[in-house]
């Protein structure tokens, strides 16, 4: 990885809202977000009032913010009917103060359906797209039990081009039995689809997923640690070629079309999460919360619609605790950590012997603006770095 060189400036006011739309068509197999499948149509308009409400109630605690980044995320934020989406906007732009170079993501999934309703979120506000396109092989989107072809999504992201400034489209790698030749040859034809970024994300087996119990029973293998290393590699180095290096571990842009939303959790700002199962840190009276809300879609309607809010979790962080999550978020950016920010927010400078020893085994590196960073060698064991720093 290249970076330590994304501009920074004006990030000390970012303040992000995030927007969770909990629904999906289908569920995919390896998939542990929150997401549910409803038969019955959904009441779009009951939503949106209680969203509205919620997002009236966080504003009376963080009042005065300049909104810099919104992202809509799922679920599947693309089922949501650009009315929607735009009352959405208005709820938000209602109750806080919205920066004129405001960035605002909707995370789309890529059939002919959804991809009719782009220029409606256009008009509504949406400058930016997410898609997830995932693969471009029919068999790996089947496998993936996506409900899509390679075709449709490529199709997507054409109709994509034409109607945002901005979009980006997710891969999933180190699929079964995919090699680092097939994955290159993959690959090298998403970037010729790509514009400005590129969301690059190794397969993983999440716990009581459809994929978690057919790994355990050995129906699906995927790549081990090695072979994950050379798909890692090859991503590394096709990207790169390209002018498309990571600046986050799965997340890859030109210069300065980085995902400034993304940027916010990676740089431990402020955000406040709305809608279903959302998370949020907001600062209060010099005190970092650390909130979440009810999970399931029903039940965080009826909470928002009698309390205003559907918040189930406020704690406020302790020092140590902030200064972990800066710890865990900012090491995943190319960028790197600023440690004198994190001895202010520690009260307590990383321990230099613990950098040294790591510095030794090549997983981390100083840059000359005085960034701690991880290197390219320790980016795939990168858990064990920061617990290791954090220890
Ligand atoms: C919130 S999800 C999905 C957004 C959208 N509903 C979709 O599926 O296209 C964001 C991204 O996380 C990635 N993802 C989800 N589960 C994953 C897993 N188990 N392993 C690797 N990537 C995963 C996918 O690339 C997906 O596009
Ligand atoms: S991957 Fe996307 S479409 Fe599939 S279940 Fe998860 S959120 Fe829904």
């Amino acid at each position: 990885m290249s970076g330590a060189d994304i501009p920074s400036g004006d990030e000390a006011q970012a303040f992000g809202v995030y927007v969770h739309w909990p629904f999906c068509l289908s569920k995919c197999p390896y998939c542990d977000f929150n997401s549910h499948v409803r038969h019955a149509a959904i009441d779009q308009d009951r939503f949106v009032r209680a969203f509205a409400s919620e997002i009236a109630a966080t504003a009376e605690r963080v009042p005065g913010r300049t909104v810099s980044t919104i992202f809509f995320g799922g679920g599947t934020p693309s089922l949501m009917e650009p009315a929607t989406v735009g009352a959405l906007l208005d709820a938000i732009a209602r109750r806080w103060t919205i920066a004129p170079d405001v960035e605002v993501t909707l995370e789309a999934n890529p059939t002919s359906v959804e991809a009719e309703r782009f220029r409606g979120y256009r008009t509504a506000g949406v400058n930016r797209v997410s898609l997830g396109v995932q693969a471009l092989e029919d068999g790996a989107l089947k496998e993936l039990g996506r409900l899509h072809t390679a075709r449709e999504a490529l199709d997507a992201v054409a109709i994509a081009r034409t109607v945002f400034e901005r979009y980006s489209f997710d891969l999933i790698y180190a699929r079964p039995r995919q090699t680092p030749q097939a994955w290159a040859a993959e690959l090298k034809r998403a970037i010729t689809e790509a514009a400005e970024h590129l969301s690059l994300y190794q397969l993983t087996i999440e716990q009581d997923t459809p994929f978690a119990a057919l790994h355990a029973a050995g129906k699906l293998v995927i790549p081990d640690e090695d072979h994950a290393r050379a798909l890692w590699d090859t991503t590394q180095e096709i990207c790169a070629g390209a002018g498309l290096p990571a600046y986050e571990i799965s997340n890859h842009a030109r210069r300065g079309a980085e995902c400034r939303h993304n940027l916010v959790y990676w740089r431990t700002h402020e955000y406040a999460g709305i809608g279903p199962g959302a998370h949020g840190r907001l600062d209060i009276d010099g005190e970092r919360h650390a909130i979440a809300t009810e999970k399931r879609p029903e039940a965080w309607l009826m909470r928002a619609e009698s309390l205003r809010h559907g918040v189930v979790t406020d704690e406020v962080l302790t020092r140590g605790e902030v200064a972990d999550e800066f710890l865990l978020m900012g090491l995943r950016l190319a960028e790197g950590i600023d440690p004198e920010r994190y001895a202010r927010l520690a009260g307590r400078p990383l321990d230099p012997h613990r950098i040294a020893i790591l510095r030794d085994e090549g997983a981390v590196e100083m840059t000359a603006t005085g960034m701690l960073r991880v290197t390219q060698s320790g980016f795939p064991i990168l858990d064990a770095v920061v617990a290791d720093l954090a220890a």
